[in-house]
């Protein structure tokens, strides 16, 4: 048998085999993105502490995504520790993206002490024997590789941004053009007061935004489209993890589960003394969730002002369009962005089960 044809016909049955696992990760959404001319290119920012590695493994694992780069930054832990995690995770998960080693500190302000209450002292829960990856990071920057990246594909990139959004704004110092060239930009972060949530790290301000709030605020203020997944929609009750959700990924999901399990027992003891719940809040997933499959998703759309000093220091404003009042200098100048309001719970719980047992079944 000559070997062409055959090559014609596995290459044909690897893209359908490919859009039926689509498919079954996310009905909706992952065929939408295949149907709508292929994968979202993505750069994932992250802090990377626990949530933030259950999201790296689903963008890794989501067939609706084509992951280009990871890029580091401080906030759940220090930079040095993050980028390691980040390594550990690309190795023992055989990532392809790179790992580009980002901001240690905030644009001005001194660093705020390190939440090991929450993500312990290796920032993975203190569940793994030993962190210590044979790769390294690249030798380029983490805002130099999201300046470069975005514009050498204007209009490609999406940016999801997961930690202090001071990489994302060091990048746009670099290079101001990004602002026109990015897809559009994806940050956990803040909150809107939709939901009643108004801050985790403060009465009033969500970690992410006030680990960098000039960053934040200068993140509101440019014209290119921003969506924040804010706590309005992560601590939405039933898209949270417990221990029976974290149980079934270890038994179904390979390697790739039995690494959630165990790195979000510490998580769950947070949550437990922080809001009287055994679960966990997967924050950052949901952030990677949207950009997968938005329809899980409500969104409102206004303007977000950022506090930057004082005693509501990292809170995030929102004011909704149609929103009247008489006198509000400061806001008239800011662009109009999209707000998330509501998330079906069990729909992203669903869509991360489904993407986790398909991929590690596929990557393993
Ligand atoms: O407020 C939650 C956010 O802060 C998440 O991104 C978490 O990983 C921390 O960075
Ligand atoms: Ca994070």
């Amino acid at each position: 048998m000559p070997s062409k044809p055959r090559a014609a016909s596995r290459r044909r049955f690897l893209s359908h085999s490919a859009l039926l696992t689509a498919f079954a990760a996310s009905p909706r959404g992952a065929l939408g993105a295949l149907q709508g001319g292929g994968r979202r290119r993505v750069i994932l920012d992250v802090d990377l502490g626990i949530d933030d590695a259950v999201a790296l493994l689903l963008a890794h694992y989501s067939p609706a995504i084509d992951l280009l780069g990871i890029t580091t930054v401080f906030g759940n832990t220090s930079l040095e520790k993050g980028t390691r995690n980040t390594l550990y995770m690309k190795e023992k998960f055989g990532i392809a993206a790179n790992v580009y080693r980002g901001a240690a500190a905030p644009l001005y302000d001194p660093p705020n002490p390190i939440p090991t209450f929450v993500h312990g002292e290796d920032g993975l829960g203190d569940a793994e024997q030993s962190i210590a990856p044979s790769i390294k990071a690249a030798g380029l920057g983490a805002p130099e590789f999201i300046a470069r990246t975005i514009l050498e594909n204007p209009g490609e990139i999406t940016v999801i941004s997961v930690g202090p959004f001071t990489n994302l704004m060091l990048a746009r110092l670099l290079e101001p053009g990004i602002v026109s060239k990015v897809r559009d930009v994806v940050v956990m972060g803040g909150a809107a007061g939709l939901a009643g949530e108004l801050g985790n790290a403060t009465t009033v301000a969500e970690a992410n935004a006030i680990n960098d709030p000039h960053a934040t605020s200068a993140l509101f203020r440019y014209e290119w489209p921003v969506t924040m997944v804010g706590l309005d929609v992560t601590y939405t009750s039933d898209a949270s993890m417990d221990e029976a959700y974290l149980r079934g990924l270890a038994k179904e999901a390979g390697e790739a589960g039995a690494f959630i399990e165990r790195i979000n027992r510490f998580y769950a003891g947070f949550y437990q003394r922080a809001r009287g719940v055994r679960t966990t809040f997967q924050h950052d997933s949901i952030a990677v969730a949207y950009a997968i499959a938005p329809e899980l998703f409500k969104t409102r759309r206004g303007k977000v002002s950022v506090i930057t000093e004082g005693v509501a220091r990292g809170q995030t404003i929102f004011c909704p369009v149609g929103h009247h009042t008489f006198n509000d200098p400061g806001w008239a100048d800011l662009p109009t962005q999209t707000v998330c309001s509501k998330l079906d719970g069990p729909g992203f719980r669903e869509l991360y089960r489904r993407t986790l047992i398909e991929g590690a079944r596929r990557k393993l």
